[in-house]
């Protein structure tokens, strides 16, 4: 390949030849569980650009994974991290330093009145495991006889062991040996499946199952657990689903969470991507773009839930650290004064037009283009079966690779679409027809 155009840059074959000992020895010393990703060797994030160390260039659709939202090696970031280490101030866990403050603050402030406390954490699943934690001890001071949690099938929430058991894949969580008895997964309305029945309709149909099998939702269950959109496809919930869920929680003192690690900090064209759904919250889960790169994560909720837990029961060795507490609060400025909520939402109106007209083109085999604002899914399947096609999804985000444009490759019969929220309308118009190429080359070779 021999690519250039202001945004690309691909003049040898990939991978470049001096990272090939790179990835050899990663195969070599680094568990077999983290292996599988595509083999290329990032060698500088900058913007919405991602280089490797022979000059290559590509357009990010990725944002490494829905992290990158205030753009790669953002420089207000980069300042505010250099200001700590500067100082120097690594780490203060047994004492206050000011980032945590001013942070946790501002974090509060961007939530409009939604929240009044957060818990800091540094990784998405330990703030899945808080949330959990939380809503359980909500239910012990309801007195509830049994402190159930409704999860959906399909979610994902992590890999630590809480988290795994409120996921929906059975497979992913088969190494604990056992099923929680008291956490219920309750069926995805996904669109091919609830088709013209009311989200409110496909709600009822799980709570009588429920009921059915004897829960007392006042006496047993204290949390209900969503994934914001259900991730590997982008799949939001019709939204009387959640407006029916959120009416259910009410009335029978049941707290309802959010999982925003993909869909917070303006990915999905709102703050955060509950907002779709015009609901209340108890609480919020949230990490990836939070941190503008740094591993910073949190739980956000009222006084009285934050609370419940007793001074030093809820806490964390890098709970808060400066540095990350210093990232979030230059991630917070960025969002709010590039505007990135609005750009994202308006953005996502250019991406999904184009995403909509490329799947009408080729709707044998690409059956649905999902999500909303500057996330974006697009579900492959085999024309004569009507089938998830994995192999193809594979293929376009291979090929999408040779020519100079990442996507997020996600193991199944989708790819998905998440540039940094500050990627301009060109490069973001040029990456979709870099698709559309890469969509007609795999098709080509399967057909
Ligand atoms: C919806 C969701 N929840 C939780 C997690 C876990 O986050 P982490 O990998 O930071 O532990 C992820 C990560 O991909 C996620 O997408």
């Amino acid at each position: 390949m021999n690519i250039k155009t202001p945004h690309r840059k691909i003049t040898t074959n990939i991978p470049c030849e001096v990272t090939k000992q790179i990835l050899s020895d990663l195969e070599q010393y680094e568990s077999r569980s983290m292996q599988g990703q595509f083999p290329l060797v990032w060698d500088r994030a900058e913007g919405f650009y991602i280089y490797d160390a022979a000059g290559n260039k590509w357009i990010d659709f990725t944002s490494t994974i829905f992290v990158a939202n205030v753009g790669h090696g953002n420089q207000r970031v980069i300042k505010a991290i250099q200001e700590v280490l500067e100082k120097p101030l690594l780490h203060t866990y047994a004492y206050v330093n000011k980032y945590r403050t001013e942070y946790l603050k501002n974090l509060i402030s961007f939530t409009n009145g939604a929240f009044e406390k957060a818990f800091l954490l540094s990784a998405g699943t330990e703030a899945t495991e808080a949330a959990l934690k939380l809503m359980r001890m909500y239910g012990q001071k309801q007195g509830k006889k049994n402190l159930g949690i409704i999860a959906i099938e399909g979610n994902w929430h992590g890999r630590t062991m809480g988290a795994q058991m409120m996921s929906g894949n059975i497979a992913q969580k088969a190494w604990i040996g056992y099923q929680d008895p008291n956490i219920y997964h309750i069926p995805f309305p996904y669109p091919w499946h609830i088709k013209n029945q009311s989200g409110a309709t496909f709600l009822y149909q799980s709570i009588k199952q429920l009921e059915a099998r004897g829960i007392n939702f006042k006496e047993d269950i204290c949390g209900f657990m969503l994934e914001t959109f259900q991730g590997w496809g982008a799949i939001f919930y019709p939204k009387d689903f959640v407006q029916t869920i959120k009416e259910f929680c009410v009335e029978n003192h049941i707290l309802l969470s959010f999982d925003e690690m993909q869909s917070g900090f303006a990915r999905t064209g709102k703050r955060f991507g509950y907002e779709h759904y015009e609901v209340a919250p108890d609480l919020i889960c949230c990490g990836k773009g939070m941190g503008g790169g740094l591993p910073l994560s949190g739980v956000l909720g009222s006084t009285e839930i934050m609370d419940l837990p007793e001074v030093g029961n809820m806490s964390s060795t890098h709970s808060a650290n400066p540095l990350v507490c210093a990232a979030g609060i230059a991630t917070l400025e960025e969002i709010q004064g590039k505007n990135l909520v609005n750009e994202s939402a308006r953005k996502g109106v250019l991406l999904h037009t184009r995403l909509n007209e490329i799947q009408e083109k080729y709707a044998t085999w690409i059956s649905f283009v999902l999500g909303q604002g500057l996330i974006a899914a697009l579900l492959f399947q085999t024309p004569e079966t009507g089938k998830p096609n994995t192999l193809l999804a594979t293929k376009v985000a291979k090929q999408c690779m040779q020519k100079g444009l990442l996507v997020v490759h996600t193991g199944r019969e989708s790819i998905k679409i998440g540039p940094p929220l500050i990627i301009s309308d060109d490069a973001l118009l040029e990456g979709v027809a870099v698709l559309e190429e890469a969509i007609i080359e795999s098709i080509g070779e399967a057909a």
